[in-house]
């Protein structure tokens, strides 16, 4: 059987393959229908210093291959993850990466410290949130807040720091080797791309926040490229998200260049897509006589 392992900035993974934040939630749901232990590992729901509501519904809409989400970090708090959640977690024998998503740069440092001595295993910097009003996206667009947020982050931590970046950028390898000189140990993309829905009836957005973040598999190819861009532009280990919902997709992103893969709208469709996932990899790689999964990784061959 291939070798499934990657290692991610020091982390080592038994398998590349994430479920993303905000699409798997703290894990409870998905353990009863299977041992979290598959996963690679899991990136939580992103939070913030104090608990969210998020934003008024409707906040999720169908699209043509996809779906539009405008949650607006509904989350319980870094503190109550910390109690409540974490020791649960801990015991899976599968990576923690925790999403972290302030408002201000200060709450994000708050927040990493509190992480610090936890069982925590990563830090996913969430700088792309399109749905909120303060922090989020804001910080994720340009170099100098992507940069000065990363830097503040880093003086305040020492586990892997990871950062999560937008596609709602006119060059996304910009910010990706800002965010890499300031001290990020690998990024992850692509957030969701903002998108809009109107009733034709109503004349009303679809979405009460009226525009939301688009995800699924019509997004894919868009995620393909700018890992591929991405993953040529930095040093640091790049983990490809958006739009995978098959084995073979996650193949094709980590042939772009992602050294790992989260998955998210998927699990909405198929909740055991993950453990698909997985055990679809491992089968490949067993028929093209390949002996580990990393040796698929930036393989593409440009004409
Ligand atoms: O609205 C949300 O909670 C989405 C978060 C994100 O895209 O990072």
């Amino acid at each position: 059987m291939a070798d499934l392992r990657v290692e991610i900035a020091g982390v080592s993974f038994k398998n590349p393959v994430i479920p993303a934040s905000g699409a798997f939630g703290f894990g409870h749901e998905y353990e009863k229908l299977y041992p979290l232990s598959k996963l690679g590992g899991i990136s939580v729901k992103g939070m913030t210093l104090n608990q969210k509501d998020g934003n008024p519904p409707p906040r999720i809409a169908e699209t043509p291959m996809g779906m539009l989400n405008s949650v607006g970090l509904q989350n319980p708090g870094i503190d109550y993850f910390l109690e409540k959640e974490l020791p649960y977690l801990a015991g899976k024998e599968t990576r923690i990466i925790a999403n972290v998503a302030g408002s201000t740069v200060e709450d994000c440092v708050t927040m990493v410290k509190k992480i610090e001595g936890s069982a925590v295993d990563m830090i996913e910097l969430n700088i792309s949130c399109p749905n909120v009003k303060q922090g989020g996206a804001a910080f994720g667009t340009s170099c100098e807040s992507a940069a000065g947020i990363t830097a503040a982050v880093r003086k305040a931590t020492t586990k892997p720091l990871m950062v999560k970046l937008s596609p709602n950028v006119t060059d996304i390898t910009a910010i990706a080797k800002a965010v890499e000189s300031e001290g990020a140990d690998a990024v992850s993309l692509i957030n969701t791309l903002l998108g809009m829905r109107i009733d034709i009836n109503s004349r009303r957005p679809v979405l009460k926040n009226n525009v939301g973040g688009m995800s699924g598999p019509a997004v894919f190819p868009i995620a393909v490229r700018m890992v591929w861009q991405v993953a040529n532009a930095v040093q640091i280990p790049v983990v490809g998200m958006g739009g995978i919902s098959s084995a073979e997709d996650a193949i094709e992103m980590m042939m772009a260049g992602a050294s790992a893969v989260q998955v998210g709208a998927a699990i909405f469709t198929d909740p055991y897509a993950p453990v698909k996932i997985i055990d679809g990899i491992s089968s490949w790689l067993d028929c093209k006589g390949i002996a580990s999964v990393k040796d698929i990784v930036g393989t593409v061959q440009p004409w």
